[in-house]
């Protein structure tokens, strides 16, 4: 089997696993990393949200051949620590509106949301109804209100 190394979280990870395994059942199954959820595994729901060198990616769908040593993967367990804190403000912003109904997919709802202001940040400005209406995270609890303004209290302290 081959093996696959990728900096997962900020520590190098090796795998022994085919290429064409797609990177969520690398994470999920192999590596114990649950965060990212599986909800469609065909890039549609979001619910497996995590950042590829920085920018929000679906692991469900990309194989893990495709990354490289040099790629680096965050998940909603490593968010924490890209900003050398307990939680990152985008989880505070969560916890101070008490987002979540059942949870499935609020990792990648967090994960979605701090990408998009990190975009924003990036263009040096700040996030509009245009960039929340660009997150096509799908909930089914329905809790897109609350999610939206998480996300505006949220960008506020990063
Ligand atoms: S499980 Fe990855 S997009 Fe649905
Ligand atoms: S909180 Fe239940 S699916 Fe979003």
């Amino acid at each position: 089997m081959p093996k696959q190394t990728f900096k997962l979280n900020g520590k190098m990870v090796t795998v022994d696993v085919s290429s064409d395994v797609r990177l969520l059942w690398v994470l999920r199954d192999l590596l114990g990393v649950n965060g990212p959820k599986y909800g469609c595994g065909i890039n549609v729901c979001k619910a497996c949200t995590s950042h590829y060198n920085g920018k929000a990616f679906n692991p469900c769908s990309v194989r893990v051949g495709d990354i490289t040593a040099d790629d680096e993967i965050t998940t909603i367990e490593g968010l924490p620590d890209t900003v050398g804190r307990e939680l990152h403000p985008m989880q505070e912003a969560w916890l101070e509106r008490d987002v979540v109904q059942c949870g499935y997919c609020q990792p990648g709802q967090i994960m979605a949301a701090v990408a998009t202001v990190n975009q924003t940040r990036r263009e040096g400005r700040e996030v509009t109804d245009a960039d929340l209406d660009a997150i096509r995270n799908i909930c089914r609890c329905g809790t897109y209100n609350r999610i939206r303004e998480a996300i505006v209290g949220g960008a506020r302290q990063m």
